[in-house]
């Protein structure tokens, strides 16, 4: 008995002594064509109404697409009419293009010149199937018939366009040998050129040629080779526009497509976030971003991603998954701590150094350019590292703790995440900073306190502090003389039992909240074990900041039993 997978006909690769899209590059934009209105339409459970159509209409337009098929004329009154009010509305543009698609079918394509009358730029997209398995078990003909059908729609294309032309329409063709993907290479340049031939096409008027991955059945290694192979053997390639479609039953449809393009291909056809018939069709998002990546102009504006993905979701009325390529809720967000780390360096290194690159690691767009430039690239959860919680604090919330702090707020944010099993948002994680480093008002806490400023003669500063402090119930004075007020207040706690530091390092900055200004300032103390700890203080008060925050590193020694 066979293993189920013994079912499968491994896909054909047609044999290429040599190949040259390999040593090839991508320079340029190709022409590109949106199929949402028309395969991203038909594959919804339910497809959009009209003011939906219209609306994604509007949308494609804004992004930039100059060619957009908007339906299957024939195939419905829904489609008809939808059609007739973009054209009777005035609502496309005098450069954009709309496509009709028609099967190969006489009275088919005369429904569809009903369709397009009064339309300024129209491509008219025809097509019947040719690969090997359709032929043999859908129509059931020889190559031959399936040319002829072909043929005859071409002829009767051009007789019907003739007095549209005249009329002043800029009519062009498009004919696609669906299932192309599956066609022998030799039988898919015989039926286009004789398609060509029928068409009249030339350099001026070239006729688009479209070749689908319409079911994707094999390696876009090998598609690439089929796209070299048709366009090598097609006489005349210059009266040809070659035109891709891929669809993305193996999830190759965007490598499908860019090997394509290195294969010679000059314009593409494809959907917002891939939508389409079963996996759906080429994903014209993530292609034009890939493009945009490598400094190439996409011709396409993704800038306000957001905007564009909630007009998608509601009249398709389908989600998009969070890791969708470009546009994914979770695309820019990094989770794990070395990611985190290297993100933050990343931003560090282009202010530093002002450079006009973009050299983030782990991000390999600036969220900026798709318009995700406020929300959180760094979040926090079990799996995040030490600088992760720390960035978040200077994102969020203005606060600079210095380097060596990290590790420390990190071990209390990241014994948090492991008690809750979840991730922690930004003002969780304020709350508690608070609580371990500012709030700590014992067992030590400043009652009351002056400090005496005078200048020597020769510019020295002289700072003088007194002060009550308490220690739980009882409250003593102490008094201390040194040249900030730092140093003097480390001079008058000498001889407590509170003196038991050396002092390490201290930062000070401001934070603003409106017109509100505090300083905040972060002590850095050694205990006598060799054990570090550190303290923040926050007051209006620039010099009282500091105290507290040597007050703050005290009481937490003591309730992490560091002295
Ligand atoms: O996928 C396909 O083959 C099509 C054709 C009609 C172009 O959508
Ligand atoms: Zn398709």
């Amino acid at each position: 008995m066979h293993s189920s997978f013994e079912k499968y006909i491994p896909f054909e690769p047609i044999p290429m002594q040599k190949r040259r899209w390999p040593d090839r590059t991508i320079t340029q934009a190709p022409a590109w064509c949106s199929v949402d209105l028309r395969d991203g339409n038909q594959a919804l459970v339910d497809p959009m109404n009209v003011e939906e159509k219209l609306r994604l209409f509007h949308t494609l337009v804004d992004i930039g697409l100059k060619e957009i098929e908007v339906g299957f004329p024939s195939a419905s009154e829904t489609e008809f009419s939808f059609i007739r009010t973009l054209i009777e509305g005035g609502h496309i543009p005098d450069d954009v293009t709309i496509q009709v698609l028609v099967q190969a079918r006489a009275h088919l394509i005369q429904r569809t010149f009903e369709a397009i009358s009064g339309a300024k730029n129209v491509i008219l997209h025809f097509y019947n199937s040719t690969s090997t398995l359709q032929r043999k078990v859908v129509f059931r003909m020889d190559m031959d018939g399936i040319v002829k059908i072909a043929v005859e729609a071409a002829q009767l294309i051009k007789k019907l366009a003739k007095p549209v032309i005249a009329s002043g329409v800029n009519l062009r063709y498009e004919y696609s040998p669906e299932s192309f993907m599956g066609t022998e290479m030799d039988n898919a340049v015989h039926i286009c050129t004789r398609v060509m031939e029928e068409l009249g096409a030339t350099k001026e008027k070239p006729v688009i040629l479209n070749l689908p991955s319409t079911v994707e059945n094999c390696m876009p290694n090998y598609f690439a080779d089929e796209i070299e192979y048709f366009i090598a053997n097609l006489p005349n390639r210059e009266c040809a526009i070659i035109s891709l479609h891929p669809h993305n039953d193996r999830g190759c449809g965007v490598a499908t497509a860019e090997l394509g393009l290195l294969a010679g291909a000059d314009r593409v056809e494809g959907t917002l976030f891939g939508n389409g018939e079963r996996t759906g069709n080429v994903d014209l998002v993530t292609l034009a971003m890939n493009l945009y990546t490598q400094r190439i102009d996409p011709k396409l504006d993704f800038s306000d991603i957001n905007k564009i993905k909630e007009v998608y979701e509601s009249v398709t009325k389908m989600k998009i998954g969070e890791r969708q390529p470009y546009a994914g809720e979770l695309v820019f967000t990094a989770f794990s701590g070395s990611h985190q780390d290297a993100i933050n360096k990343g931003f560090q290194y282009m202010k530093k150094t002002k450079t006009d690159f973009w050299e983030v690691p782990y991000l390999p767009i600036d969220p900026a350019d798709v318009g995700r430039q406020y929300e959180p690239i760094i979040r926090i959860n079990s799996q995040s590292g030490k600088g992760g919680a720390a960035f978040i604090m200077q994102q969020n919330f203005d606060f600079d703790l210095p380097k060596a702090m990290h590790p420390e707020f990190g071990s209390v944010v990241q014994k948090e995440t492991d008690r809750i099993g979840k991730e922690l948002k930004p003002d969780r994680i304020y709350d508690l900073f608070m609580a371990e480093y500012v709030d700590i008002n014992a067992p030590y806490r400043m009652i009351k306190h002056s400090f005496n400023e005078t200048t020597d003669a020769e510019g020295n500063s002289h700072v003088t502090f007194s002060g009550t402090l308490a220690h739980k119930d009882t409250t003593f004075d102490v008094v201390g003389e040194g040249n900030g007020p730092i140093d003097a207040f480390f001079n008058a706690i000498r001889g407590q039992k509170m003196d038991k530091f050396t002092f390490v390092d201290y930062s000070e900055h401001a934070i603003h909240a409106g017109s509100d200004s505090k300083a905040v300032a972060y002590i850095h103390l050694r205990a006598m074990n060799g054990k570090d700890v550190f303290g923040v203080g926050i007051s209006h008060n620039i010099s009282l900041a500091p105290l507290r925050g040597i007050l703050s590193a005290i009481n937490r020694a003591k309730r992490m039993e560091i002295i």
